[in-house]
C-alpha cells in the first residue's frame, strides 16, 4: 500500500533545530557476505541474529515510527538480503503507509532474489559499486563478485527498478576509475554517487593515506568534461551535478561539506534501538514501551540530534547501517 499517504503531512517529528525526520534507514542485521577494507576490520562480531528482535515487534517499531510521520523507509544492514526473513521483511514493509521503500546492497545476492522481490512494492535499489574492475573489486571488498553484481544490476534495470550506485572514492585504490563509473552510470541510465569516505570505525585506519574528497572528485571529473550542478532536496545527502554530455552524478560529501543541518533520518537497529544520527552510538530502544513511552523516547531522540557533523565513529559501519 504504498503511496503518497496524507499522514506525510501530519509529521510530529520536528526537532529543536527545525528539522522534520521523515525518512528511516532500519538496520536487519551486522552480517555481510563481503569485507570492504573501509567496513568490516578481520575480527568482526555479528551478533544481531541473536540479538535481534523477532520480526513482527521489529515491524510494529517501525510502524509506529510511521505513524509519527516516518514517509520512507531504507532497509540496510550488514547485508540486508542475507536475512533469513528479508523478503518478509520487504512484503511487510511494503504494507505501510509509505511513500517510498527501498533498500540498500551490495548486489552479490540481487539477481536470484529479484524474482521473489516483485512481491513487494519496493521499486528502488541503492547498489554499492567501488570497483568495475575485477581486481579492484576483489581488494577492496574481499570477493571475487563482480560478475554477479554487474548481473545483478541488469537483470534489475530489466524489472524497472530505479538504482543508485554507491561509490566510495579512495585514493590509490579506485580514484582512476571516477570517468569509467561515470561512462558506465550513463550508458546504463543509473544514477551514481560518488561517497567520501566517512571516519566510521575501520575506515579511520585508512584515512590519511584514502581519503578523497569532493573537491579532487570534482577537479578530476572536471579534466574530461564541464560540469554543472544541479538543484536537490534540501535534505538530500548527495549534492546533484551534469556533465556537459548529460550524464548525471551526485556527490557524498559527508566529511569536507556534511549535510547534517537539514538531516531528516533517523536509524532503528535490529535490537530495536533508535539512533538520531550515524555518528551517536548511543541509541535508545523502543521495545515493549507503552504509547506514552513510545512518545516520550521519540521526543528524547529528537532532542539529541547532532546539528555539526561529530567528528568520528568508533563503531563499524556494518553495525550500525550505511
Ligand atoms: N564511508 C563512506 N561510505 C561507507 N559505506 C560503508 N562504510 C563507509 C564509510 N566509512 C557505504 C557502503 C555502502 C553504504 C551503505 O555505505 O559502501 O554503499
Ligand atoms: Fe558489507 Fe556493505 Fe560493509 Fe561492504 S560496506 S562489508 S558490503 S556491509
Amino acid at each position: 500500500m504504498i503511496k503518497s499517504a496524507a499522514v506525510s503531512s501530519r509529521s510530529v517529528l520536528v526537532d529543536p533545530h527545525g528539522r522534520t525526520i521523515r525518512k528511516l534507514r532500519l538496520s536487519l542485521l551486522d552480517a555481510c557476505n563481503a569485507s570492504c577494507l573501509y567496513c568490516m576490520p578481520e575480527k568482526r562480531l555479528f551478533e544481531s541474529l541473536q540479538r535481534g528482535l523477532p520480526i513482527a515487534e521489529l515491524l510494529e517499531i517501525v510502524a509506529r515510527l510511521v505513524h509519527y510521520g516516518i514517509t520512507t523507509v531504507r532497509v540496510t544492514g550488514g547485508e540486508p538480503t542475507l536475512h533469513p526473513d528479508f523478503i518478509e521483511y520487504m512484503q511487510r514493509l511494503s504494507q505501510l503507509p509509505i511513500e517510498r521503500l527501498a533498500f540498500t546492497t551490495n548486489a552479490i545476492r540481487l539477481h536470484q532474489l529479484l524474482p521473489q522481490l516483485e512481491s513487494t512494492n519496493c521499486r528502488h535499489i541503492n547498489i554499492s559499486l567501488d570497483s568495475l574492475q575485477e581486481s579492484g573489486f576483489k581488494r577492496i571488498t574481499g570477493r571475487a563478485a563482480l560478475e554477479a553484481v554487474l548481473a545483478g544490476i541488469d537483470a534489475a534495470l530489466e524489472r524497472g527498478y530505479t538504482i543508485k550506485l554507491n561509490c566510495v572514492l579512495m585514493r590509490h585504490l579506485n580514484d582512476h576509475e571516477i570517468p569509467d563509473f561515470l561512462a558506465f552510470a550513463h550508458r546504463k541510465g543509473i544514477e551514481i554517487r560518488f561517497l567520501e569516505l566517512m571516519n566510521i570505525g575501520i575506515a579511520g585506519d585508512y584515512f590519511q593515506q584514502h581519503y578523497f574528497s569532493a573537491a579532487e572528485c570534482l577537479a578530476a571529473i572536471a579534466l574530461h568534461t564541464t560540469v554543472t550542478r544541479l538543484p536537490s532536496e534540501l535534505d538530500a545527502t548527495a549534492i546533484q551535478y551534469q556533465t556537459e554530455q548529460g550524464a548525471r552524478f551526485g556527490i557524498i560529501a559527508s566529511e569536507s561539506i556534511p549535510f547534517c543541518q537539514h538531516c531528516s533520518r533517523w536509524r532503528l537497529l535490529p535490537n530495536g534501538e533508535l539512533r538520531a544520527c550515524l555518528f551517536q552510538s548511543d541509541g535508545i530502544s523502543l521495545c515493549a514501551c507503552s504509547p506514552a513511552e513510545f512518545e516520550e523516547r521519540l521526543h528524547t531522540v529528537l532532542r539529541r540530534k547532532p546539528t555539526e557533523r561529530l567528528v568520528r565513529q568508533e563503531q563499524d559501519m556494518y553495525q550500525i547501517g550505511g
